[in-house]
């Protein structure tokens, strides 16, 4: 239904330019569309009082007409004049939280349309702080009603971008004021039960009203995946926020959503697929396959709400059949970015906990002398074997005085089997290696007596032949002729495969 041309107007929130509102407001006033920013997300505007403008939006979001709307107001005097038997307490919660991203919900007067409060007698209140937002409102005669901009069954826009993508050709304007400051919608508090209820959680939170009025009630269908009641917030039972991809939200210590996230994305690549990542600035080092995108920092957990739903807007532009999101700590801001996090999932989590549980090593280190012919082979050869996990697979040796290259025999080898060490230097062993998480494979029984030595006997020390289960010899080809690095490789590329199925069989046993 792209019928209308959508009319773009730039605005600057810090130097408001009245003949650009007054234009959006007259359309607003004619019973037409305009989306706007507020400090949550983006608005899709239509005068409240009008019916038929809300019938407008409906259509445009392609929003099912019983979802209420919420009714944007600039002057706190005019709650009075939509909203009746208004508790004592709303005063406090005003003053201390409008504007801003609160809504109330109160008993209805007789002048709000019931196309705006999807047949109920109650209405939703809120006074946003964008001064583009107060400005279209004061312009407009007080009252605008503004569902999120977004088709429904999207993540909110954010942006005008996002807006444009959605309802581009379906309103008449859209307000351009930049990219919003909170990025989640508000926290809705229903003040019609008592104590008041929230409905929605947001940025401003249960502990926060306490502060002012006293102890507040939450929902509790909001944040149970298999709650049997309906939510309060007619809105809030349908699946928004959906990405087109399956979204699944890992969940256990930071440390292990890493682990867990890099062995489920390592599994896909193998499969020949390709996964998404939803990380923050502290992880996105640590993932090497798939799709990554940073969400926000976790020092400072405004900006992953900011970040949230743009992030999954551009996961819809990139092909993934599945999304991996880390989760983030339910308190202050964070119980509304799980709880959209959790919509947008459909309620899907996996424990990190049993994912890592499968992976007893997580990185193999062969040891040799030099660490500049066999241990570097042994190692590439691992990394060229079909493993079910993901290993950080390297070499070390014993006796390493300064990095030095592989020797020209060992690359000519590597290089007629399609492989190259050319950039491997040699590295000395240090015994922070050896680490419950790391198998130690020495190339010969001196090495791994060497091993032994400074380590001590340890279940994770072995040699080659041992873990493979094998003990044909493996020789030293140092300063022979070229052949016999060729058979020194075949040997240990048989003793890398069968090492790679142990490790195989290793992973099946854990599941
Ligand atoms: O931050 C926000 O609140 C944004 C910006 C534009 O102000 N608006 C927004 O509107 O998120 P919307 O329509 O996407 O979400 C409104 C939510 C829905 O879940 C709806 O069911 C609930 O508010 N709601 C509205 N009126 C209600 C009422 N009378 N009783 C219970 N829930 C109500
Ligand atoms: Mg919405």
């Amino acid at each position: 239904m792209n019928v209308m041309e959508t009319k773009i107007r730039k605005i600057d929130k810090n130097k408001i330019d009245e003949k650009i509102i007054e234009e959006a407001a007259e359309i607003l006033r004619e019973g037409g569309l305009v989306a706007f920013p507020t400090e949550t997300v983006y608005g899709l505007g239509a005068d409240a009082l009008q019916e038929e403008a809300a019938r407008k939006t409906y259509a445009a979001k392609g929003r099912p007409s019983d979802n209420p709307l919420i009714v944007h107001i600039a002057d706190y005097d005019d709650l009075r004049k939509i909203a009746v038997n208004i508790p004592a307490e709303t005063d406090m919660l005003a003053a201390h939280f409008w504007p801003g991203p609160l809504t109330m919900i109160f008993e209805k007067s007789p002048i709000v349309p019931y196309g705006t409060t999807g047949g109920l007698d109650t209405v939703a209140v809120r006074m946003p702080e964008d001064p583009v937002a107060a400005a279209l409102i004061r312009a407009t005669g007080g009252f605008i009603s503004a569902p999120s901009a977004n088709t429904s069954g999207r993540p909110s826009p954010t942006t005008a971008g996002h807006v444009e993508e959605d309802l581009g050709g379906k309103i008449d304007m859209i307000l351009d004021g930049g990219t919003v400051d909170i990025g989640l919608e508000s926290t809705i508090l229903d003040m019609t039960v008592s104590p008041p209820m929230i409905l929605r959680p947001g940025a401003i939170t249960a502990e926060m009203f306490e502060k002012v009025i006293g102890p507040v009630d939450v929902d509790e269908t909001l944040m149970s995946p298999d709650s049997v009641q309906a939510p309060k917030a007619p809105g809030m039972k349908y699946r928004h926020y959906a990405p087109k991809a399956r979204l699944i939200i890992v969940e256990g210590d930071l440390r292990e959503e890493i682990l867990a996230i890099r062995q489920l994305a390592y599994a896909a690549h193998r499969e020949g697929r390709n996964v998404g990542i939803i990380a923050t600035s502290e992880t996105l080092p640590f993932y090497n396959y798939g799709i990554v995108k940073n969400v926000g920092t976790r020092e400072n957990e405004k900006t992953i709400a900011r970040g949230l739903y743009s992030v999954l807007r551009e996961f819809d532009e990139e092909c993934v059949d599945t999304i991996y999101s880390e989760s983030f700590a339910v308190q202050g801001i964070g119980k509304a970015i799980m709880n959209r996090l959790e919509k947008a999932a459909g309620h899907m989590t996996v424990s990190a906990a049993d994912i890592v549980r499968c992976q007893k090593y997580r990185r193999i280190l062969f040891v040799s002398g030099t660490d500049s012919a066999r241990g570097p082979m042994a190692a590439e050869l691992l990394r060229n074997c079909d493993l079910k996990q993901e290993y950080v697979i390297g070499s070390v040796g014993m006796v390493v005085l300064f990095p030095e290259p592989v020797n020209q025999k060992v690359e000519a080898i590597m290089k007629s089997a399609g492989m190259s060490l050319a950039e491997h230097s040699s590295k000395p062993f240090d015994t922070e290696e050896v680490r419950d998480d790391t198998l130690i494979l020495a190339i010969s029984e001196s090495v791994k007596e060497k091993l032994s030595a400074e380590c001590g006997e340890k279940e994770n020390i072995r040699t080659l032949n041992e873990f493979a289960g094998d003990d044909t010899d493996i020789p030293d080809p140092y300063g022979k002729p070229l052949t016999e690095y060729g058979a020194c490789f075949e040997i240990l590329k048989k003793l890398t495969q069968k090492a790679a199925d142990r490790l195989n069989a290793l992973v099946e046993d854990e599941k």
